[in-house]
């Protein structure tokens, strides 16, 4: 098996390797405090031994879970927000058919996602889509309060035991929460829903590798093993007694350091795979809510191409000089579409006649490389051997590491997220919630 390859050369020039290396103590440290849980947020270190350490009953149970809904159901709804939707997202359009939807002979159940918005339309239309469909619930939710999944279930439970009866829905849904506290562990106690445990200490953003990921993954016909697989190689091949020279996770935190303090205070994550859009969401909470913090941080943005070089394209060659890319590329495409010979060649490409067009893809990959790199903007490349589910573990488990690393070297505790608080305490003051009383005089007072 092979393994991703980062590759710094590209991002070089103003900020030396020297430099990148000299950083190799500090990297080393950051990794070093993550394992021996000397850092801040260390009761949130769970997610460091996660792969090696996913019992194979837990697996097994998943497994099992996943056949019965699948067999269940021709439409499952993921219900979660930010870390409870964001990877199962990433890695079902990663490496399903971009058109499963509309295929007419369905291998698996389709995915849905609600929880993730407070759209009113968005849920009317889901519940509409759902009617006379044989639809089952996964509610996926760490701390169990969290507004917008609790809010879409409340509707969508009813919906379904109105459909099927309580007891068929009961069949049919499945809790992912803590063990013991929080209001979805109450519901489906009390219910008797099928339940997975969301660990303690993992937070929602590095818990893709627990059931929260595995489950939704599972049901949309993807190999978890795989997955796990892919992480377990990416623990080994990133752990604190792997030297700074040979540990990518290591390099590229310190890299992303090193173009911060020189100024580049925005990376963009970009692909040439439009499947690979959600790896990027999925990077931008890791990243956002893990160093984006004390007035301090990098600020995740990303662009699918070539689509947004006819966007955003001028705005990364010309615009302000603060920014940096980091570039997923795939080595190889699965499937092949050859350019035609066209008689009449109207459109002037017949000289990519007989091409596959990937490799059209890797020349537009190239050219905007260079382009970008003489436009003062340096590039980070990340290589994947191929778009599969070992992979992607390797990935979420390079970009989780990189993370951890990274956010002590910036100085923050990689692992809260205080700030994700500020808007909820205002709307439910708003809202009147019993209990913002005096939160809600003051908000009204404000408007
Ligand atoms: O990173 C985090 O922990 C958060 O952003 C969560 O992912 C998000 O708020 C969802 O939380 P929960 O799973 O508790 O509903």
């Amino acid at each position: 098996m092979k393994t991703i390859l980062l590759n710094i050369e590209k991002a070089l020039g103003k900020i030396t390797r020297e430099q990148v290396y000299e950083q190799k103590v500090n990297a080393e440290a950051a990794n070093a405090k993550l394992h021996k849980g000397t850092g801040e947020g260390n009761d949130f270190l769970g997610w460091l031994n996660l792969p090696s350490s996913i019992a194979e009953a837990e697996l097994a149970d998943i497994e099992a879970t996943a056949a019965k809904l699948r067999a269940k159901c021709d439409v499952i709804v993921a219900i979660g927000i930010g870390g409870s939707y964001l990877g199962t997202k990433a890695v079902v359009e990663a490496l399903n058919n971009s058109f499963e939807w509309l295929q007419t002979k369905r291998k698996n159940p389709v995915l849905v996602y609600a929880g993730h918005n407070i759209g009113e339309d968005y849920l009317y239309e889901l519940s509409e889509l759902l009617e006379g469909k044989q639809f089952g619930l996964i509610n996926i939710s760490k701390s169990g309060t969290t507004t917008e999944p609790a809010l879409a279930f409340r509707i969508l439970k009813k919906q379904l035991e109105d459909t099927i009866g309580k007891a068929e829905a009961k069949e049919r849904i499945v809790a992912i929460t803590d063990a013991k506290k929080g209001a979805l562990r109450a519901l489906a106690d009390q219910e008797g829903y099928k339940t997975f445990i969301i660990p303690d200490n993992v937070g929602g953003r590095f818990s893709v590798l627990t059931p929260v990921g595995l489950l939704p993954i599972a049901i949309a016909g993807i190999n978890i093993r795989e997955l796990v697989e892919g992480a377990v190689f990416m623990e080994k091949t990133t752990a604190d007694s792997v030297p700074f020279e040979k540990n990518i996770a290591a390099i590229y935190a310190a890299m992303r350091n090193e173009l911060y303090k020189n100024g580049k205070k925005i990376e963009i994550l970009a692909n040439f795979h439009p499947k690979l859009h959600y790896i990027a969401e999925w990077w931008k909470q890791l990243y956002g809510e893990s160093e984006g913090k004390n007035n301090k941080g990098i600020f995740p943005a990303s662009v699918d191409l070539t689509t947004d070089l006819h966007s955003m394209g001028q705005w990364i060659q010309e615009g302000e000089r603060t920014i940096f890319e980091t570039v997923i590329s795939v080595e190889n495409a699965d499937k092949t579409v050859l350019v035609p010979s066209d008689e009449a060649n109207l459109d002037g490409l017949n000289f990519l006649a007989g091409k596959r067009v990937d490799e059209v893809n890797k020349m537009a990959e190239l050219g905007t490389q260079l382009a970008h790199v003489d436009g003062g903007v340096p590039n980070i490349k990340i290589t994947l051997p191929q778009v599969s589910p070992y992979y992607i573990g390797q990935l979420f488990y390079f970009f989780e590491k990189a993370c951890g690393i990274s956010g002590y070297m910036l100085g923050v505790n990689p692992f809260n997220q205080p700030g994700v608080e500020a808007y909820k305490k205002n709307m439910f003051a708003l809202l009147n919630k019993p209990g913002y009383e005096k939160e809600s005089a003051a908000i009204q007072s404000r408007l």
